[in-house]
């Protein structure tokens, strides 16, 4: 897996093995410049602009979402959307020691974080591609910038207790592949885990109408992604992915996310108000990207769609 990490050097070469470092004036400054050239760690560092939001630099164009300041807080919001719907918990594998821990796809690396707390013997590592990880962080915790596409991930095989991976819908090609390359890196008697969110939307008692704004925002987007080659529909067929991989004793356990606050259940009351203000502080943030580069919509005609959305309405 070509990697790159926060430091002065430039190497296409490094994975996992190599912390990204603190950012430092140095970093930007790589030798390469004067040559014209830029090196790998510089794209890192550059984030393209488009549309009034920043994306990822490193790999640039294959994620379509942006990672900007206020993308990156909606995802530790939705962090805390998760572990509420989780009840708490980080993860249902059932761990004891584990001694290596991967996350794919880190993002803020909040997961990442409390299980290095967890397991304090334990060596988190955890990739993206995007460096919008905090630096202060516990010492057993390290952040990479690496693409999980790739196929060599730059440690032994059977390498990790763990390996964990979290709304990572609409990132892969294939996520099969990712999986069956976790699998070749995971110890026998490891786990690997994924919680993922469905995007499709669901209607407990049929009120939800053919003509519902979110509905169609919903679709527009799912087409999008499927045309850009990035499937968002991941969740219902992970089970049978893992099975197919190797994967055995495979469980699945499906939690039910309301889009707002109309369930009775104050537990999944609580759980919708929180989803309704993640749905509507990331509909632009989520739609931009694909929609534009996809569809070809300007930014103007994309929020005009987002705001019939606002009103999310019960499903
Ligand atoms: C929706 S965010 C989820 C972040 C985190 N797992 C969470 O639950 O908050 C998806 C993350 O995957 C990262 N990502 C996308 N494609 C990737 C790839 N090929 N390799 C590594 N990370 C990737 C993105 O940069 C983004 O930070």
């Amino acid at each position: 897996m070509a990697s790159t990490w926060r430091s002065s050097q430039s190497s296409p070469t490094t994975g996992l093995d190599t912390p990204i470092e603190p950012d430092s004036p140095s970093i930007t400054n790589s030798p390469n410049d004067c040559d014209g050239t830029k090196s790998l760690t510089d794209s890192v560092y550059e984030f393209p602009k488009e549309n009034g939001r920043t994306y990822h630099g490193f790999r640039a164009g294959t994620y379509n979402f942006p990672n900007d300041p206020n993308e990156a807080d909606r995802l530790d919001f939705q962090y805390e959307i998760l572990k509420f719907c989780f009840q708490d918990k980080n993860y249902f594998a059932p761990l004891t020691s584990p001694r290596n821990i991967l996350d794919i796809g880190t993002g803020t690396g909040q997961w990442a974080i409390e299980m290095g707390d967890e397991f304090p013997n334990a060596e988190v590592q955890a990739t993206d591609l995007s460096p919008i990880q905090p630096d202060t962080v516990p010492e057993n915790v390290q952040f990479f910038i690496d693409d999980a596409a790739e196929e060599d991930w730059a440690v032994p095989a059977a390498h990790f207790d763990f390996v964990h991976t979290r709304v990572m819908l609409g990132c892969f090609e294939d996520f099969r592949e990712i999986i069956n390359r976790a699998y070749y890196y995971t110890k026998p008697g490891g786990y690997m885990e994924s919680q993922e969110i469905m995007s499709t939307l669901y209607c407990d008692d049929g009120t939800m109408s053919k003509d519902y704004p979110f509905l169609k925002w919903n679709k527009d987007l799912d087409e999008a992604a499927m045309r850009a080659g990035r499937p968002m529909r991941i969740g219902n067929k992970l089970k049978r992915w893992y099975e197919q991989a190797g994967f055995v004793d495979v469980q699945e356990k499906v939690f039910k996310l309301p889009v707002n606050p109309w369930p009775r259940d104050k537990h999944l009351k609580q759980l919708g108000k929180m989803q309704e203000a993640n749905w509507l502080a990331g509909l632009a943030a989520i739609s931009l990207g694909l929609f534009h580069r996809v569809f070809g919509w300007t930014k103007t005609e994309i929020e005009v769609r987002s705001c019939a959305v606002g009103n999310v309405g019960k499903c």
